[in-house]
């Protein structure tokens, strides 16, 4: 008698995607005492990704692949093991996890990568893990990671006040095309702000404008990209140029090429041009290549959704 061999059981591992964003506008208020800004933001999820793949460990390890894969702290540094070890605590697991990241967002580059890292970190162990966490709960949870991690895990478009962490849907018709402008060079988001301060600290209001939204908002409930594209603000971006004043390449070449808005995303530097279609999408992302005032180049479409198990095996 042949015995059939029995196929190995597939190692216990939870994949999870999580987007990067941008910010179409993003208001800033003053330094508070915690040195943070208080913000009127509107996020917009983009189809760019990270991949977080978790599997069960003794210890909390991470490796991570990718573009800019060498560049990524790999240490306690890395907001993806603080998150896994964050959760951990909060339900009392004792053991560790291996987290291996997939990066396609830019690193430092004002798109919420490690954040992104962070959110799917969470919805990874979350899932190995078994839980049972409220998604409130998640959200706590990534809120005191990062500013920017709760808009990672929801996704989609969301105005955020706070530090960016209070989120409220915001509704939307249809896709927005986008090009990117990735610079290698990142920029530190603290040293943004600070130069914000330098540049802006005497005359920011107390409260930043979220009325001064309101065009924004409608042109996103009509799917109206050239509204959108007129209506696209970052109180941050004079602070970006002074600290990287090549950014003003990018924003030129985009224009140029017809963009119809063009802005920094969030504290830079890369550089988020909006389309008036897919295959603008392409010309844009065509004319930063050609012109040279790139590193790297991306087109995505947004609105997408947060952080996301795509699969799981037991
Ligand atoms: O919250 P997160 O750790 O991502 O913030 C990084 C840094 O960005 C903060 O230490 C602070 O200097 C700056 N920041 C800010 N105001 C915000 C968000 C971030 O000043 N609303």
């Amino acid at each position: 008698m042949t015995l059939t061999p029995v196929a190995p059981l597939p190692e216990h591992e939870v994949r999870v995607r999580a987007p990067g964003k941008i910010n179409l506008s993003l208001r800033v208020g003053p330094r508070d005492e915690d040195g943070y800004h208080p913000l009127s933001t509107v996020f917009q999820a983009v189809g760019v990704f990270e991949e977080v793949v978790a599997t069960p460990s003794e210890t909390f390890e991470l490796t991570v692949s990718g573009p800019q894969a060498e560049v990524v702290p790999t240490d306690d540094g890395n907001l993806a093991l603080q998150a896994a070890r964050l959760l951990a605590e909060r339900v009392g697991i004792d053991t560790g996890v291996h987290l291996h990241v997939v990066k396609d967002v830019p690193v430092a580059g004002g798109m919420a990568g490690g954040s992104a890292d962070a959110a799917a970190a969470l919805v990874a162990c979350d899932a190995l893990w078994r839980t049972g966490l409220s998604r409130d709960d998640l959200l706590d949870l990534a809120a005191s990671l990062g500013s920017d991690v709760p808009f990672s895990l929801t996704g989609h478009t969301a105005v955020g006040s706070g530090r960016g962490h209070l989120l409220t849907p915001a509704l939307t018709r249809g896709e927005f095309h986008w090009a990117f402008a990735v610079q290698h060079r990142g920029l530190s988001t603290p040293a943004v702000y600070r130069a914000f301060d330098e540049l802006h600290g005497h005359d920011t209001p107390a409260e930043p404008d979220a009325e001064a939204d309101v065009p924004l908002m409608q042109a996103l409930r009509a799917g109206d990209a050239r509204a959108l594209g007129a209506a696209l603000h970052n109180d941050l971006q004079t602070a970006a140029l002074e600290l990287d004043p090549g950014l003003a390449e990018p924003l030129a070449v985009a224009e140029d090429a017809g963009a119809l808005g063009v802005i920094v995303s969030g504290s830079g530097p890369t550089v988020a041009a909006l389309a008036r279609s897919r295959q603008h999408a392409l010309v844009l992302a065509a004319a930063f290549t050609a012109s040279g005032v790139a590193d790297r180049v991306l087109t995505a479409a947004g609105p997408v959704a947060g952080a996301r198990v795509v699969s799981a095996t037991d």
